[in-house]
């Protein structure tokens, strides 16, 4: 069976790309038409990118969780919507139909409305990778509360950043989180955030790890607890709320240029329809078939192709708590021959830390319920393509390598699995909908093929961003000022001589740390918190299994002690303002910065010294002092 819109030659794909180029509102009104609306819309799209704005499907209705949970109720309430694989492979593994998960919504709901949460209220989550995530996650959209997941590696300081960013006046957390061996004491780092967050009013707390925590009177719930009463009343039903295709669904917070993350906004039904389209067309899911997304639920990857995609589809997503390298590096195996997982979505990081574990983890692995493999997050290297295709997919699974980022809400170019061409490190072709360009400096669009620039889009698709929270001018000035009339991207990008993309990495101070995104704005800060910092800069170099590691220049003054002991004071103050995902690889302690004449750090060549291209630095006469470019080049690490 295929999904109505699901596109299913290369023919197909290049009739439908033009008409949804040609005429978007038809072509979207046409694909909106299969979700299920409380009430039609009035207007298919309004937008312009001065302000900017963007509206689809103004004037309609919609609940999310009534298009992932109640339509499927009606026709396969037996079908496993989440299976859920514990850290420890040796505990039980969860599977929730869609009656059962339909029913913990309800509850859960019923526990938010108990607990006062209205429409419009923002709820922060921290929590791990369990089953009940996605459940507080449903619950929200369901009575129309906003949700912005905090990812569990985020320091007390990081939450409550963004906490008092949304006003958020409940959190939901667990007492911990296994990862791998370790337990992360997930309610002691809330109980340290709420030092600074006077607009939380309630903390919901997950049992799982009986990591022993405060709970304090007055303000902290046990989830259990709560559901028990909610079913000593019965468990009433929780109609959904009527949202506004415009209503808020979710915050994200993200890294840019700037010191302070920012919260992208997505609303109800474009990105309902988005998730949707990206999921059921790029991996051409096919119903009964097992989706394995290993990403973490608190990025977008996980918002998008573990719940909202595949559970609006019907389809069975699993979900993993553990890591991929414990206990041995054969772990996603050894969850895909368990589960006999059809499809798995994972990051390039991933696949060259398994890689270079070498043949053995493979061993007695059959892999081969296998037939479709993505990756995303980074650019793909060639190498990692070809391992990835010869031992994981036998070279009979097709690879999607998805482009897109927290703002686009899913995927904006692909190919699709067995339907158009794949190229190894090519993102390939643009979703229907979706109108990619190349720019130079100047803002020049550069025509034809074979030709490389920045990556910009042209024209609004149904899950662009539609604001950064609290800060409409701060999303004007991100995405849309570099170049009047377009989205930004960020990203450099290659176009071949057959129109192919390929994405280069970003052209911004954002790395790309494992996956992660990082600003190097924000490491600064970090760094510069330390008593003894004076200044630093904080540049990307190339990391074999990370993609890009952390490099930090540092002026400091008053040493303690030996250097070594300053280095993990640094590493200690940036993981408690950040998280240990920030923490520099490289600390080099240098006794200037190399600057122009008006003061401004000269990136570009950190950025070679950290590289290791010490012959190239370019043009080093505009520098206030040029003889610190020598001492930091003697000094590398
Ligand atoms: O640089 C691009 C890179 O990840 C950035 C977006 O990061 P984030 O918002 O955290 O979302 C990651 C998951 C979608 C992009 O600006 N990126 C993402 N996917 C790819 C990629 N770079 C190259 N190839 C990809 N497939």
């Amino acid at each position: 069976m295929h999904y109505p819109y699901q596109i299913t030659s290369y023919e197909q794909y290049k009739a439908q790309y033009a008409e949804s180029i040609a005429n978007p509102e038809g072509f979207w009104a046409n694909v909106a038409e299969h979700f299920t609306w409380q009430k039609k819309w009035d207007r298919v799209l309004e937008w312009n990118f001065e302000e900017p704005k963007v509206e689809w499907f103004g004037g309609g209705k919609i609940n999310v969780t009534e298009n992932c949970l109640d339509r499927h109720l009606a026709t396969q309430p037996d079908v496993p919507a989440i299976i859920w694989e514990p850290n420890d492979p040796e505990l039980h593994h969860r599977v929730l139909t869609y009656r059962e998960l339909h029913h913990k919504v309800m509850q859960f709901s019923n526990v938010l409305k108990n607990n006062g949460v209205q429409k419009g209220d923002r709820i922060c989550i921290y929590m791990g990778m369990i089953p009940e995530l996605v459940i507080a996650v449903l619950a929200c959209a369901r009575i129309g509360a906003v949700h912005s997941v905090v990812f569990g590696g985020f320091s007390a300081q990081s939450i409550a950043d963004r906490i008092q960013d949304a006003g958020a006046v409940m959190v939901i957390t667990c007492d911990g989180a296994y990862r791998g061996n370790k337990t992360v004491p997930l309610k002691e780092t809330i109980d340290d955030a709420m030092i600074g967050c006077p607009t939380v009013k309630r903390i919901i707390v997950v049992t799982h790890t009986r990591t022993p925590v405060s709970m304090i009177k007055g303000r902290d719930l046990w989830w259990e607890d709560e559901i028990k009463k909610v079913e000593t009343h019965g468990n009433p039903y929780v109609a959904p709320e009527p949202m506004d295709a415009e209503d808020l669904l979710f915050i994200l917070y993200t890294s840019g240029s700037t010191g302070k993350p920012k919260g992208v906004v997505h609303t109800t039904a474009g990105y309902l329809i988005w998730a949707n389209y990206t999921f059921v067309n790029v991996f051409q899911y096919r119903p009964g078939q097992v989706h394995f997304c290993t990403a973490d639920i608190g990025w977008i990857t996980g918002h998008t192709y573990i719940v909202y995609g595949p559970l609006s589809a019907g389809a069975t997503s699993l979900m993993f708590e553990g890591v991929p390298t414990w206990p041995d590096a054969g772990r996603f195996w050894d969850i895909v021959d368990k589960f006999k997982v059809n499809i798995l979505y994972t990051a390039p990081t991933a696949i060259r830390s398994l890689m270079a574990f070498g043949q053995t983890p493979l061993m007695g692995k059959s892999l081969t319920s296998l037939e479709v493999l993505g990756t995303v997050g980074e650019p793909i290297n060639e190498e990692a393509w070809h391992w990835y295709d010869e031992h994981i997919g036998k070279q009979k699974c097709p690879i999607v390598d998805t482009w897109w980022q927290t703002e686009t809400s899913g995927t904006l170019i692909s190919n699709l699995a067995g339907v158009t061409p794949s190229k190894p490190s090519f993102a390939t072709l643009p979703m229907p909908g979706v109108l990619p360009a190349l720019v130079d400096e100047n803002g020049q669009e550069i025509e034809g093929n074979g030709t490389s620039g920045n990556l910009v889009i042209k024209q609004p698709w149904p899950g662009i961003l539609r604001t950064t929270y609290g800060n409409h001018e701060r999303m004007r000035q991100t995405y849309f000022s570099a170049y009047p009339q377009l989205y930004f991207t960020g990203d450099g990008c290659h176009r071949d001589e057959n129109g192919f993309y390929r994405i280069t990495g970003r052209v911004d101070d954002v790395l790309n740390v494992s996956g992660h995104r990082i600003g190097t704005a924000e490491v600064e800060n970090a760094i510069n918190m330390h008593s003894g910092v004076i200044e630093s800069a904080v540049v990307g170099f190339p990391h074999d299994i990370k993609g890009q590691g952390i490099y930090a220049f540092v002026i400091f003054q008053g040493f303690h002690d030996d250097e070594n002991l300053t280095r993990g004071d640094l590493l200690a103050t940036v993981s408690r303002m950040i998280g240990p995902i920030a923490k520099p690889d490289k600390i080099q302690f240098v006794n200037g910065l190399p600057k122009t004449r008006s003061g401004k750090i000269m990136r570009r060549i950190l950025r070679k010294i950290a590289e290791g291209e010490l012959t190239s630095l370019g043009d080093t006469s505009t520098l206030l002092d040029p003889l610190v470019v020598d001492e930091i080049k003697e000094g590398r690490l």
